[in-house]
């Protein structure tokens, strides 16, 4: 989403006669977009705006983007003096406006109001990738996890028209992307304003049928949120990817009520049921969070339990981190940070022997691959499955990128904890 981000500003930039320079040293004006979602990566902004300051007696202007200037709004300049603009993204609606301020040397413009019900669409976006495309569908979150800064960093849920979604998938197709990723909190939350009032197993349909999109995929999805219609819809068109990624956090009800996440394990475990009895097989992938206040050694085990029942393709997992705003900070019974590690640890040891098992099942099999690159010291491309599987293969053809943005079928023959290895087939 923060990608995405960037690039809507860039374009947005570029279509007011701005240019794109390598490296902070020749550039003009600095933009840092930034994610507040762990402290970790708050952290870092903090150590890079340090880096940036030796380079502002050269008359470069500073602004600061994303969830950390929300959060921390004008204290940024106390902070980091040398920074002119702190916006949060449910600004950059005005970004053409502030920045005719910076223009016109004003040194302190903020944009930290996320009083809008507008998402921020431009169609000056500058796509980096030339075959696969993200669309926001929806902005901001309207549930409120314990843990979770975002409702107070990207404001309240607001969708966009599926007029609008759809043209810009029609756009995308004519201008030869062949991959659109539909972008969201919350995606299954999506809700048309508009008279049609299409919901997100509509859309998904629709945004599939678009000539020219050979694969839609879509993140992320709030369990509550997830109804069988989703299902329903991808099994209906290939077009939509065999893969749904649907974050549990917590394998324990209890741990998941206190997180506030309006689900049990068991409602969860009905809806990987859904998917596990679908027509197709899907890849599920999930994000996690050790450590959470009150977590016992049982409710962790009931977490590394579920691994073993769900049998996940690939997961996200993080240590809790303490968020300012949230309902968690609040609460009783921390974690000490070596236990959180200790969790983590074991945890990706277990996911990794499962992924080592799921993966070794694929050889032999011919997957369908979008070619994104070449690996020209180890003589292979960079493929990825329609299950979001890194598949690099061995073809033919050995120059250039003259595979780049082509479908091909590929034969798996190694495997590993992250990703396969193969060679391409002419038959599928
Ligand atoms: N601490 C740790 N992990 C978090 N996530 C969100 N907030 C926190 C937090 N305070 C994780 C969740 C979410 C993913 C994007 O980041 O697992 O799904
Ligand atoms: Fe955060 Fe929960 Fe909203 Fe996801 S659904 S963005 S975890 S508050």
């Amino acid at each position: 989403m923060n990608v995405h981000d960037s690039e809507k500003v860039i374009g947005t930039l570029m279509a007011q006669g701005y240019s794109q320079v390598e490296t902070p040293e020749t550039a003009g004006l600095v933009l840092y977009n930034t994610c507040s979602i762990r402290d970790k990566a708050e952290q870092k902004v903090f150590s890079r705006l340090q880096n940036f300051k030796r380079e502002a007696g050269k008359g470069k202007i500073f602004g600061v983007l994303g969830c950390v200037a929300q959060q921390e709004g004008e204290k940024i300049f106390d902070r980091a003096p040398h920074v002119s603009l702190v916006a949060g993204s449910a600004s950059y609606t005005r970004l053409g406006e502030m920045l005719v301020q910076l223009e016109s040397g004003n040194r302190r413009v903020t944009g930290l109001s996320l009083d809008t019900d507008e998402t921020f669409d431009t169609p000056f976006t500058r796509r980096d990738n030339p075959h696969r495309a993200y669309i926001t569908i929806i902005e901001g979150c309207d549930k409120s996890c314990a843990y979770c800064v975002v409702p107070f960093t990207r404001g309240p849920e607001r969708s966009r028209t599926s007029e609008s979604v759809m043209s810009e998938a029609r756009r995308l197709a004519e201008q030869g992307f062949t991959e659109i990723q539909l972008l969201g909190q919350n995606v299954n939350s999506y809700r048309d304003p508009s008279p049609a009032r299409w919901d997100f197993a509509m859309l998904l349909r629709r945004v599939a049928d678009v000539p020219g999109i050979r694969r839609v995929r879509y993140t992320t999805s709030h369990p509550r949120d997830f109804v069988r219609a989703i299902v329903d819809a991808m099994d209906e068109n290939e077009v939509l990817c065999d893969h749904v990624h649907l974050p549990v956090q917590s394998g324990s009800s209890k741990v998941l009520a206190s997180m506030d996440r309006l689900y049990t394990r068991d409602e969860y475990m009905r809806r990987i049921e859904w998917i596990r009895n679908a027509r197709r097989r899907y890849s599920i992938t999930t994000d996690i969070i050790v450590g959470f206040p009150g977590e016992t050694p049982e409710d962790f085990q009931a977490t590394l339990d579920l691994l073993d029942e769900v049998q996940y393709d690939s997961l996200f997992s993080f240590k809790y981190s303490p968020r300012p705003n949230t309902a968690a900070l609040a609460m009783g019974d921390k974690i000490a940070e070596e236990e959180k590690q200790q969790r983590l640890l074991i945890l990706q040891e277990k996911q990794r022997a499962i992924q080592i098992r799921r993966n070794a099942d694929l050889i032999g099999s011919v997957q369908e691959v979008l070619v994104e690159g070449r690996h020209q010291a180890l003589g292979q491309w960079i493929g990825r499955t329609s299950s979001n599987r890194t598949l690099n293969f061995t073809h033919s053809e050995t120059g250039g990128g003259a595979l780049i943005g082509k479908y091909l079928p590929v034969r798996v023959t190694r495997s590993g904890p992250n990703s396969l290895v193969g060679e391409s087939v002419t038959v599928v």
